[in-house]
């Protein structure tokens, strides 16, 4: 499954699999999004198929759900799991007290709920997102499309009186069009640069009308399994 990894692909890898091997018979598991989470999915569906593990498993995406069924993973809803025991997701970034920033790969929202609804989240990462301060990575927001625009100066607007540094916002695209959403949204990814007071922002994002849910998870996080170049693993 592995053959020659790079450094990045390595530490994501054996990330992954450490928290892999949290995941226990009968269990209903959250299937994030992303490059390090698409190998969660691979390392449990090979113990699936060799050592007859029995999971639900619960996918983040669209495309976590293809590639969950294409290694023989038992695929369900949310809302036909109920409940979940555990959720295993990448992150963009995650400082010490475990807040994150999510939605690089554009899933911020099915993740957040999935996360939400689940007895723990363990993120998986690659050393290199551990952060003092949230913000470098651009935060992902999810709007309507419409009225998009406004929703964006709204936005904007409310970035002056908060403890950022930067305030701009760009329309994620997808070649020449909007980037879109498995429901059907854009984003809007704010470069922020600093983050002061993530807790806040996240609550105040969210009053914009437009806005359907930003990337910050703010106390949802758990425990972090970080992965390093060399195969070192680390869990917090
Ligand atoms: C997708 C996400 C991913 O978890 C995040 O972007 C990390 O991705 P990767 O594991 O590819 O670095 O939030 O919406």
């Amino acid at each position: 499954m592995t053959g020659e990894l790079s450094p990045i692909d390595r530490a994501k890898f054996v990330a992954a699999k450490r928290a892999a091997d949290m995941v226990e018979d009968g269990m209903r598991v959250g299937l994030g999004t992303g490059s390090t989470a698409a190998w969660l999915v691979r390392c449990l569906g090979e113990m699936v198929r060799d050592e007859g593990l029995k999971i639900q498993g619960v996918p983040t995406s669209t495309r976590t759900a293809a590639l969950a069924r294409e290694v023989g993973i038992e695929v369900v809803s949310l809302d036909q799991a109920g409940w979940l025991d555990i959720t295993i997701d990448g992150a963009d970034e995650f400082d010490g007290d475990l807040n994150l920033i999510k939605g690089g790969g554009g899933a911020l929202l099915q993740e957040k709920i999935v996360a939400t609804a689940s007895d723990q989240m363990v993120v998986i990462a690659d050393a290199g997102k551990e952060v003092e301060t949230l913000g470098a990575y651009p935060l992902p927001v999810e709007v309507i499309p419409f009225g998009w625009q406004t929703t964006r100066k709204l936005i904007e607007e409310t970035l002056v009186s908060m403890d950022v540094l930067g305030r701009s916002a760009a329309l994620r695209m997808n070649g020449d069009a909007p980037f879109v959403t498995d429901e059907g949204n854009h984003i809007l990814d704010l470069h922020l640069q600093r983050i002061g007071n993530p807790r806040q922002l996240a609550l105040v994002l969210n009053q914009v009308p437009g806005v359907v849910e930003n990337g910050l998870f703010i106390d949802i996080c758990d425990r972090v399994v970080i992965g390093f170049g060399d195969g070192r693993v680390e869990v917090r």
